[in-house]
């Protein structure tokens, strides 16, 4: 059986854990200090701020930016539910807009119908790694003063190309990018998550905020020849990433580059082998760089998901179905979220299956992935 994906972990990443452990500091300490310096170099990101999942950052983001009860955050219903529970989580209302069809990513022609005098932020999301129009997005947000924050769960490493140059995804271009370390995301720590941000006030409190709002951190504490006592200024979370967790993600990083290389040379093999079929695939427009962190196919039109992915897995190939819909779920009743029409959130959803893609996928497994598409199609 073909897995749909394994993480690239090595002898590195289980000699660099034992950096922490025998140093005996092993939470929130000088490997996630460390870590968070590198992260934010690679992308280009003034500040960088660790925590314990992207989930976490995204609800840091909403509140450092000042997203509150009675808001609304527009963004999108297609994609994991993590994106707006986020939005919930700090009392705002998910406004969905749909989505392009062929890049799976938020239509900007939706935002002048969704937009209100309750709107306070945009949340986008760069799906399964594709850069969405922030060229569209964040001029449009900036008019209207609003926050943008990008939900880069999948996109580390994915390029944009920005008045004329390619820059990393999480510089970031709107005001706050935030980053997964999931292990289905190309840079794993088995958990884990970065925000990048513009603001140093806004980094700071997100830094405080992730250590129940400790006025000063034990590490300036511990390192200090004074007594320092500290105080909670008000009231924070728990959203530490470990040590251990950082000291892996160093080692993933300096990865990224060879595993980003690989995955191009992947997917052109996969497009290049498949053309023949009535497959589509997800479009990457000229001024982006996907980190393609998932192969996405669109069914050709009135076939069954389910059929296909049962007929693949009887010949020995997992696939996953397209990305979910939040709104489609019992988490969001009517009255939770307000939004547009999502017909293509939801043809997306129906239509698309993901396919096999992972480092160590062997030449001979690919063409065993093909050979069973085209066994599949009518
Ligand atoms: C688009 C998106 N946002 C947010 C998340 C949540 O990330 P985490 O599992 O690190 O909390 C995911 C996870 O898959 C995701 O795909």
């Amino acid at each position: 059986m073909i897995p749909i994906y394994r993480p690239w972990l090595g002898e590195e990443e289980a000699e660099a854990t034992q950096r922490p452990i025998r140093s005996g500091w092993i939470t929130q300490g000088p490997e996630v200090a460390a870590f968070e310096a590198e992260f934010a170099d690679f992308v280009g990101a003034a500040q960088a701020v660790a925590v314990a999942n992207c989930t976490v950052a995204l609800q840091l983001a909403l509140i450092v930016a000042g997203v509150s009860r009675g808001d609304e955050v527009i963004t999108v219903s297609h994609s994991y539910i993590a994106t707006a529970n986020s939005i919930r989580y700090v009392g705002a209302t998910p406004v969905f807009a749909d989505i392009e069809p062929d890049t799976f990513n938020l239509d900007p022609d939706q935002l002048d119908g969704l937009v209100s005098p309750l709107t306070q932020a945009v949340l986008v999301v760069h799906q399964i790694g594709m850069p969405c129009d922030l060229g569209r997005i964040v001029p449009w947000a900036r008019q209207r003063g609003l926050v943008v924050i990008e939900d880069a769960a999948c996109a580390v490493g994915s390029e944009i190309c920005w008045h004329g140059h390619w820059e990393k995804l999480g510089k970031p271009h709107g005001d706050i990018a935030c980053f997964s370390f999931h292990p289905r995301k190309l840079l794993t720590t088995g958990d884990g998550g970065m925000l990048t941000l513009v603001n140093p006030d806004w980094a700071d409190r997100a830094r405080r905020l992730r250590q129940h709002a400790m006025s000063v951190p034990d590490t300036v504490r511990h390192s200090s020849a004074q007594v320092i006592q500290e105080s909670y200024p008000e009231v924070g979370y728990n959203f530490r990433l470990t040590d251990i967790q950082a000291a892996v993600g160093r080692v993933q990083l300096e990865r990224l580059p060879r595993l980003l290389q690989r995955r191009q040379l992947q997917v052109e093999w996969y497009r290049e082998r498949l053309a023949g079929t009535p497959l589509s695939w997800q479009r990457q427009p000229p001024w982006a760089r996907s980190n393609w962190q998932s192969l996405a196919v669109r069914l050709p039109q009135g076939q069954s998901q389910q059929d296909w992915m049962q007929r693949l897995l009887d010949g020995g190939v997992s696939s996953r179905r397209g990305i979910m819909c939040a709104h489609r779920e019992a988490a969001y009743p009517p009255g939770s979220w307000r939004g547009a029409s999502l017909l293509e959130s939801e043809r997306a959803q129906d239509e698309v299956i993901l396919l096999p893609l992972f480092h160590d996928l062997s030449q001979d497994q690919m063409e065993k992935v093909a050979e069973a598409i085209i066994s599949c199609c009518p």
